[in-house]
């Protein structure tokens, strides 16, 4: 990870090194602005979750579960450890109200954080999918306590993904984040794709998190279908857009 973090400062173009006015219009107004709606419910949310001792059994589908596939945990390590940071949840929100993307996919809802993020942009609908049930019905007590709503679907990626796809009929943005191997995102992101239009985006969360991440990256920015995709090291953005010349790639300090 320091590698790919070095090799990312060193990539990362400053804002005004940016020549495409589509990305550098984003960068000036969603990814290098700062704040969101209901920030302080929702950072109020996560203050209190991280302080929360009470522990939980929580079995967990994806990458993090190499070692202890069932584990007891903290509410506050969870929070702390397995919860999208505050910029994250921020940058998708400001990114979906920017460019009015409604329809709002996120797979991994863990404590709702972000999902409370997302549900608070402008006439967003989302729908989040987590495996672990324990987790999904405090999501939903997190988004009833800061007034939001969201649909949270329970049940493993494998089971959910097509079904809440047909349900939804078009997606606009997509956050993956969850079960963060090369393989299933890649597949996650296949079944995604025909769901999405020219306008949608698919964010992918920790793309430099193992070398099985990287190749992911790498392989979805060569897809015939992106046209364009934003390095933010924490996650990457991938867009569809079809009036770009020729596809690009950039690297943004975050
Ligand atoms: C990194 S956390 C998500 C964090 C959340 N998006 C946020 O920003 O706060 C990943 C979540 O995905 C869930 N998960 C991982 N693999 C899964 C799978 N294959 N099916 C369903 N849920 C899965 C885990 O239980 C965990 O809660």
């Amino acid at each position: 990870m320091a590698k790919a973090y070095l090799k990312y400062r060193i990539k990362a173009q400053k804002r005004h090194g940016v020549h495409s006015p589509f990305v550098y219009d984003l960068s000036e107004e969603v990814i290098h602005k700062s704040g969101a709606i209901n920030s302080d419910a929702i950072e109020g949310l996560r203050k209190d979750l991280t302080r929360d001792s009470s522990r939980i059994k929580i079995k967990d589908h994806g990458a993090g579960s190499r070692i202890n596939r069932e584990s007891e945990r903290s509410i506050s390590e969870i929070a702390k450890v397995s919860a999208s940071p505050k910029k994250i949840g921020q940058l998708l929100q400001r990114l979906a109200s920017y460019l009015h993307l409604e329809n709002i996919l996120e797979l991994g809802t863990n404590l709702g954080l972000t999902t409370a993020y997302l549900a608070s942009s402008y006439h967003s609908k989302v729908w989040s999918l987590e495996g672990d049930p324990t987790l999904a019905s405090l999501a939903v007590k997190n988004l009833q306590k800061v007034g939001l709503k969201g649909e949270i679907i329970v049940g493993r990626f494998e089971d959910t993904l097509d079904l809440t796809l047909d349900q939804i009929e078009k997606v606009e943005l997509a956050y993956l984040d969850g079960n963060h191997q090369k393989k299933p995102t890649i597949e996650y992101f296949e079944k995604i794709l025909p769901f999405t239009n020219t306008e949608s985006v698919i964010a992918i969360g920790d793309i430099h998190w193992s070398q099985d991440m990287e190749e992911a990256w790498e392989e979805i920015k060569e897809h015939s279908a992106v046209s364009l995709t934003i390095d933010l090291f924490d996650i990457g953005l991938v867009f569809f857009r079809t009036d770009r010349a020729e596809k690009e790639h950039f690297t943004i300090r975050l």
